[in-house]
């Protein structure tokens, strides 16, 4: 079982948002962090906010597009920290266009953040846990690689069902030489990830994962993250109806595209609730 008291963990992509809100949590709960970002003062601002709570983080800059980057933030984090316990593949961008509009490049451009990070992590990552015998390997993923629905971002779609794939295979491989490995998919959740996002067809209505989901906030992601990896969980949605969603998917692959075909021609663009603030 994963245990977070005087752990050392890594987080790519934790200058705000979801990685920042795990980062925030890890260090509640006891762990020492690495925040690596290509953002340097956002990854600064994070590690701050954790010694300002008594805890204990440094910041890094690093571009998981680079693998030299990614391995210079390894080595970065061990002379902080020293061994790390906990390697938090977390950076992911998204856009929005008909298929037929996104060039190559996007596509391109949308894996090496997506799934190349996480492949460069585990280039530099596996090793070196593998010689320790233990260690906890996170990826993060999307609801848009569960189960279909994200129709205007198909780069992103495939590349989070490659991180889904690619986690589960590897905690095969994984689990029986002491390494464990979680992979969270977040459904709706508030934070800026659609700033600056590229546009590839014009007025083009994003597609959400369902009208009867609530956006969460990040701090409520990186509890529902921890308490699965504390609990030895692979697959950790941060929405409890994703796994009724996945039962209708796999009961039913072709009724369950149907359905979702007629609930968009009927105006139903899964757009997730916010919620309800007092
Ligand atoms: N927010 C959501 O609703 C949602 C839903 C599903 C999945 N996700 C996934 O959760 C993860 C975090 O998303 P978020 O919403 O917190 O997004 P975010 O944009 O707030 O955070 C992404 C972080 O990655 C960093 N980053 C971007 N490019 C980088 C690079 N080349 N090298 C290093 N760092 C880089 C950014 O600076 C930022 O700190 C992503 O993988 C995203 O796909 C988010």
């Amino acid at each position: 079982m994963t245990k977070f008291t005087n752990a050392n963990a890594l987080i790519y992509g934790a200058a705000k948002g979801i990685g920042r809100a795990v980062a925030q949590e890890f260090a509640r709960r006891g762990a020492q962090v690495a925040v690596a970002d290509i953002d340097l003062a956002g990854a600064q601002e994070t590690a701050a906010t954790i010694c300002a709570a008594g805890g204990q983080a440094v910041a890094l800059r690093c571009d998981v597009t680079s693998d030299t980057s990614v391995r210079e933030a390894a080595v970065g984090a061990e002379i902080a920290l020293g061994d790390i316990d906990i390697v938090m593949n977390n950076v992911g961008a998204i856009m929005n266009g008909n298929p037929e509009d996104v060039p190559i490049g996007e596509w391109e451009r949308i894996f090496s953040l997506n799934l190349m990070s996480v492949v460069r992590s585990n280039a530099v990552w596996l090793p070196k846990l593998l010689a320790r015998g233990r260690g906890h390997i996170v990826n993060t993923a999307s609801f848009a690689g569960l189960f279909p629905y994200a129709t205007t971002r198909m780069p992103y779609v495939a590349s989070k069902a490659a991180v889904i794939a690619l986690s589960e295979s590897l905690a095969l491989y994984l689990h029986p030489q002491g390494i464990r490995v979680s992979c969270l998919c977040p459904g709706p959740v508030m934070t800026n990830v659609a700033d600056g996002m590229k546009q590839w067809s014009a007025n083009l209505v994003m597609q959400g994962p369902g009208s009867g989901l609530t956006v969460l906030r990040a701090e409520q992601v990186a509890v529902t993250l921890a308490e699965g990896m504390a609990a030895d969980r692979v697959i950790i949605p941060t929405h409890d109806e994703a796994w009724e969603i996945l039962r209708r998917h796999a009961a039913d692959p072709d009724a369950y595209i149907q359905a979702k075909i007629e609930a968009v021609a009927a105006g139903d663009f899964g757009h997730p609730k916010m919620p309800v603030t007092p």
